[in-house]
């Protein structure tokens, strides 16, 4: 009977502050009182109506790994993960090199002492890689024996859509929980207002352009620089108009080249010669180097320079923000496994922890604040 039980959720509220649930299913759970140690119950109805307990696997020891690309506050995560599951007497493995070390069963144990003095340090302590075996059926089959044999029953994801995407296709297929924390500088994870490291790479950006703008307006040159961000602008938005740049090219807008021409002839009449324009990575001009040629070609007398601002936005000591963030991200994700989850993410929206589910985080894609685009060319006068 029980297995043909509809479930029934109820609310799920405990110690990690943890409020939201967009989407996602929640499940309720109940404390014994004695020594903080929860019991997983999810309640259900059967064929009747009348609710029902069923008793959940313990939850015993959980992994936790980074992948994809690093972003400064991974760092803070894993401790914030790490010291929440202690707290709750669990036993931890950081689980090294992504999902490529699952594969090869690159574990370390981790006690508290171990993620001590790293909440400061940009990168990531364990590691991370883009492993292309995962995408394999036999990749993720290694991977699951590596799981069981070290007793792993649940494991926290910290990285970007890519990772999300391995962890449900890897629950699908093995009785494996998931629980993801979004960590990437691009901040284009739909569901969350928020990914880890996205607030220091703003900064990283924003202090590297003010020093750009300081050589472009003693040579009188137009400078285009080009901000990582993958498919999306936001960080190019963001940055740009933290810099004042005088043009910014994004994937989710074709006007803003119509604002390039616009400032190009203004440029000249004025005798403005210094300009910045902020071109995402992934802008349908393809990129800094290919515009700025354009430009050049259709404007030789304008003295034009790019600069490809690099990897140096992932790098750095994680600002105030990515560190209380990412530790509160992470206090959320081992509140989530107690709780019984899977396969969701945790984010941040209007301020509030939620929860999304996979399927939803990776498949729908971030929106910009168009907002922004209108505030940019409205003091652009
Ligand atoms: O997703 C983070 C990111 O830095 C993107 O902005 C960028 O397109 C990509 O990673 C670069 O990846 P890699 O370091 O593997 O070249």
């Amino acid at each position: 009977m029980l297995l043909t039980a509809k479930k029934r959720y109820i609310g799920t509220l405990s110690g990690a502050g943890f409020c939201g649930v967009t989407d996602g299913a929640g499940m309720g759970d109940f404390f014994d009182g004695t020594n903080n140690e929860k019991k997983q119950m999810s309640v259900t109805t059967n064929e009747t109506g009348e609710a029902v307990s069923l008793k959940r696997k313990k939850l015993k020891k959980i992994g936790v790994l980074t992948s994809g690309g690093d972003a400064p506050g991974m760092n803070a995560a894993i401790r914030a993960v790490t010291r929440a599951a202690i707290a709750n007497k669990l036993k931890v493995t950081g689980i090294r090199r992504g999902y490529q070390g699952m594969i090869e069963g690159d574990f370390i144990p981790l006690k508290s002492s171990d993620v001590g003095g790293i909440l400061q340090l940009g990168g990531t302590m364990l590691k991370t890689a883009r492993s292309l075996e995962f995408r394999t059926a036999e990749g993720r089959q290694k991977a699951y024996q590596q799981l069981k044999k070290a007793e792993i029953d649940a494991v926290v994801v910290i990285g970007g859509d890519g990772s999300f995407t391995g962890a449900l296709v890897m629950s699908q297929e093995y009785d494996i929980s998931f629980v993801g924390i979004p960590a990437t500088i691009d901040n284009d994870m739909y569901g969350t207002d928020y990914t880890i490291g996205y607030e220091t790479a703003l900064n990283s950006v924003v202090e590297a352009v003010d020093k750009i703008k300081d050589t472009a307006r003693s040579h009188g040159r137009i400078f285009f620089v080009e901000v990582m961000g993958h498919e999306a602008g936001l960080l190019a938005l963001t940055s740009g108009i933290a810099c004042g740049a005088e043009v910014i090219l994004i994937p989710e807008s074709k006007e803003q080249i119509e604002e390039l021409k616009k400032f190009l002839k203004k440029g000249y009449k004025n005798r403005e010669t210094s300009g910045i324009i902020m071109v995402a990575e992934g802008d349908e001009t393809g990129g800094a180097v290919k515009i700025a040629e354009e430009v050049r070609k259709k404007h030789p007398e304008l003295d034009v320079r790019v600069s490809i601002l690099g990897h140096i936005q992932r790098g750095g000591s994680p600002v105030a923000n990515d560190r209380v963030n990412a530790t509160k991200m992470g206090v959320a994700a081992v509140d989530a496994l107690l709780d019984d989850q899977k396969s969701i993410m945790v984010g941040l929206n209007n301020h509030a922890l939620v929860h999304v589910p996979f399927n939803k985080a990776v498949k729908l894609n971030h929106s910009i604040d168009t907002h922004l685009l209108d505030i940019h060319r409205l003091l652009n006068v």
